[in-house]
């Protein structure tokens, strides 16, 4: 099983689709890099991810970090992550 795991993440700012259904994989101990021109979501994807996207932005898809379901959980479990086993620099 991946260590990360993403599955169809979407995103939409006041009804504006701004990711459309990113799917990828990262096992333990290793590196991947997301390249793409500006504005192509690569660090909404992780925002998102981590539940730092502003209220106006609507989430839907499955991102599991060892197995922890983190979009739509509840502030408590992604607090167990954000920071501690993925963090935004
Ligand atoms: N808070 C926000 N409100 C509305 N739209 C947003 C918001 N944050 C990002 N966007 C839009 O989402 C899209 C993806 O932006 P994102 O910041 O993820 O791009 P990026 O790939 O990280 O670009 P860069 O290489 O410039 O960092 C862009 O169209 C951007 O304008
Ligand atoms: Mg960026």
């Amino acid at each position: 099983m991946a260590f990360v795991s993403i599955r169809d993440l979407k995103v939409a700012f006041d009804g504006t689709q701004v990711l459309h259904g990113i799917d990828l994989d990262i096992a333990r101990g290793e590196a991947v890099g997301l390249v793409g021109e500006s504005g192509c979501g690569k660090s909404v994807t992780w925002l998102a991810a981590l539940g730092l996207l502003p209220g106006k932005a609507s989430v839907s898809g499955s991102v599991r970090v060892d197995g922890l379901e983190l979009i739509g959980a509840p502030v408590r479990s992604v607090e167990k992550v954000r920071g501690a086993r993925i963090a935004m620099i």
